[in-house]
């Protein structure tokens, strides 16, 4: 096995303290994503979707990676292959676990993007609707993240690796939201092999050759201890 593409979902920094979507008591129970994920919630309050990710930029950097964040930067590290994690979640915790090859497709927390010239910088812990500009001075800044009705971040690059990988894993995610739910496919089509880590067998499970269920804490490390060994 040459290569493994791994999709990661809000399920694998749980047990870091970062709140899930769709679970119990998940961030989409708390708030109207349509206020605080859209272009147009945007436009309507921005100050209401910088809040948002204000409070969830403190939690980030008050979050630390957990055992199976370390136990990917494990594998891109010892693995002989080539390892590439795609990331659905817009934290920085893979990264701080070690983990050099990630791509995060709905964007980074940490980053800020300016609506009206396109330049991107690292994201102030604070932001605001009347924060300018670094680069062009525009009162126009947003968060680099990428919300519903847009389109997530390198997608072509992920089809390609997607189809030349030899085995695509999904960790904590729900398969809810396209174009992630449907990598499975996409995979199994090339003919990669397919394997879902998950606390519980996600919307897509049946998509997958192998199904696992349980803490990602627990079941990330013993598949990679599976994989070096
Ligand atoms: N270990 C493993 N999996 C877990 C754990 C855990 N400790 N806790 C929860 N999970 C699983 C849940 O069973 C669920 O299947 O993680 C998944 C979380 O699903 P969602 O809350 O839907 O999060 P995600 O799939 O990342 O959402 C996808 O939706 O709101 C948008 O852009 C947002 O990137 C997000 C996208």
């Amino acid at each position: 096995m040459d290569s493994i593409v791994i999709l990661t979902g809000a399920g694998i920094s749980a047990e870091s303290g970062l709140g899930t979507f769709r679970d119990v008591d998940g961030l989409w129970t708390k708030y109207d994503l349509n206020d605080v994920a859209t272009p147009e919630g945007f436009a309507r309050n921005p100050a209401l979707v910088h809040d948002f990710y204000n409070a969830r930029r403190d939690n980030c950097r008050a979050a630390a990676p957990n055992a199976a964040h370390v136990a990917l930067a494990r594998l891109e590290r010892d693995f002989p292959g080539k390892v590439l994690i795609v990331t659905q979640n817009v934290d920085d915790l893979h990264e701080r676990a070690g983990s050099r090859a990630v791509w995060h497709m709905h964007g980074e927390l940490l980053r800020a993007l300016c609506a009206a010239c396109g330049h991107r910088w690292a994201a102030p812990d604070r932001m605001a609707p009347t924060d300018h500009c670094p680069a062009c001075t525009a009162r126009a800044t947003r968060p680099d993240v990428v919300w519903f009705g847009e389109i997530p971040y390198r997608m072509d690059e992920i089809f390609e690796e997607l189809a030349a990988c030899d085995l695509f894993v999904s960790i904590g995610t729900s398969g809810e939201v396209y174009p992630a739910a449907g990598f499975v496919e996409l995979a199994a089509e090339a003919g990669v092999d397919t394997l879902e880590l998950n606390l519980d067998a996600s919307f897509r499970a049946r998509a997958f050759r192998e199904q696992r269920e349980g803490p990602a804490t627990e079941i990330v490390p013993a598949w990679v201890e599976e994989i070096l060994t």
